[in-house]
């Protein structure tokens, strides 16, 4: 009996031992940091910066791969199926959450299958138009869409997606059914916005701020209770009377399920470094968006957000009868 005991606290010690040794080593080639929708979006923008800048503090190579479709479960799919040694990594938004009520056979759990290595950045939404949209202003662009409905087409990123819901909310408030078009991500989306050959997008301030102030696409309302620091000329919508709209965007940082403890914290410590890094906080604020203070770049405050929105989120969806298949 004593026998077996110590022989199996042993084989605990060495296992123990050898990941934190193995740890040590860690990183020794590039890391992969999955973006489960397509480049030239929001996500991709703020997933390079955060590559960038883990790649500085982990003094290896960190590389963005953009799988993307379904609303990012193709993605992340991919990195629950990853080897969990720390080389695979993903960088989702509230579609981790959403996902989990929209698709009925996913091939992951996004909590059972992921070690949480900290939360990142959150930013508010706007809704923008393709520059020939025929709405001077606020007031004028909610009677357009009232008054032609299914006429005018909404892009987003997929069922689930943080543009989806910004869109789901923007017809709730308005009482309309707009024609939804889906995309593997809002990147894409953009250029047909910027091409004219779709109207409306709601999306986050990294994929829409630089656009607007460049004069390519028009905005008509910040999806949220206030305006914003990044857009100080375009309204919030309830200026306009209308509620309802109020949403904003979360991105954090995962591992595969089984990553090493030792790998999980040197991963949380080079997060922690660059949401405090002022290059980091300034990039981002450029673009509208927020990097969270250290104290949520951790694995529990990233378990407890991705708890919410699925109790929250995924129940809204779920309420409102919104499935993705
Ligand atoms: C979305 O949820 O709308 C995505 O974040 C868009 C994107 O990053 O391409």
């Amino acid at each position: 009996m004593w026998k077996k005991i110590i022989r199996n606290l042993c084989a605990l010690l060495w296992v123990a031992a050898s990941a934190s040794l193995w740890a040590q080593d860690f990183p020794s080639r590039p890391i992969t940091m999955v973006m489960p929708y397509a480049p030239g979006g929001p996500g991709d923008t703020i997933t390079r910066v955060f590559a960038a800048a883990m790649q500085k503090q982990l003094g290896q190579q960190i590389v963005v791969d953009n799988p993307a479709g379904a609303s990012g479960s193709i993605g992340t799919a991919r990195v629950a199926r990853s080897k969990p040694d720390g080389y695979s990594l993903l960088m989702i938004h509230v579609s981790h959450a959403t996902n989990l009520a929209m698709y009925k056979n996913l091939s992951y759990h996004p909590v059972d299958d992921f070690e949480p290595i900290g939360r990142a950045t959150s930013g508010p939404m706007v809704v923008v138009a393709r520059n020939e949209f025929p709405a001077r202003d606020l007031p004028d662009f909610i009677a357009y869409l009232r008054a032609n409905q299914a006429k005018v087409s909404l892009a987003h990123a997929g069922v689930g997606s943080a543009s989806h819901l910004c869109g789901l909310m923007l017809m709730n408030a308005l009482g309309v059914k707009l024609n939804e078009i889906p995309y593997k991500g809002t990147g894409p989306a953009l250029n047909d916005l910027m091409g004219g050959q779709v109207d409306v997008l709601c999306d986050q301030t990294s994929g829409t701020v630089p656009p607007v102030k460049a004069g390519k696409i028009k905005a008509y309302a910040a999806a949220g209770l206030a305006r914003l620091p990044s857009l100080p000329n375009v309204p919030a919508m309830n200026e306009a009377g209308v509620n309802g709209l109020d949403i904003s965007i979360s991105f954090g940082l995962y591992a595969p399920k089984g990553t090493p403890q030792p790998v999980v914290e040197k991963l949380t410590a080079a997060l922690q470094k660059s949401v405090a890094d002022p290059e980091v906080r300034a990039r981002l604020d450029g673009m509208g968006v927020t990097a969270v203070g250290v104290e949520l770049a951790t694995p529990q405050a990233l378990r407890d957000h991705l708890r919410h929105e699925i109790d929250v989120l995924g129940g809204l969806l779920t309420k409102a009868g919104v499935k993705a298949n």
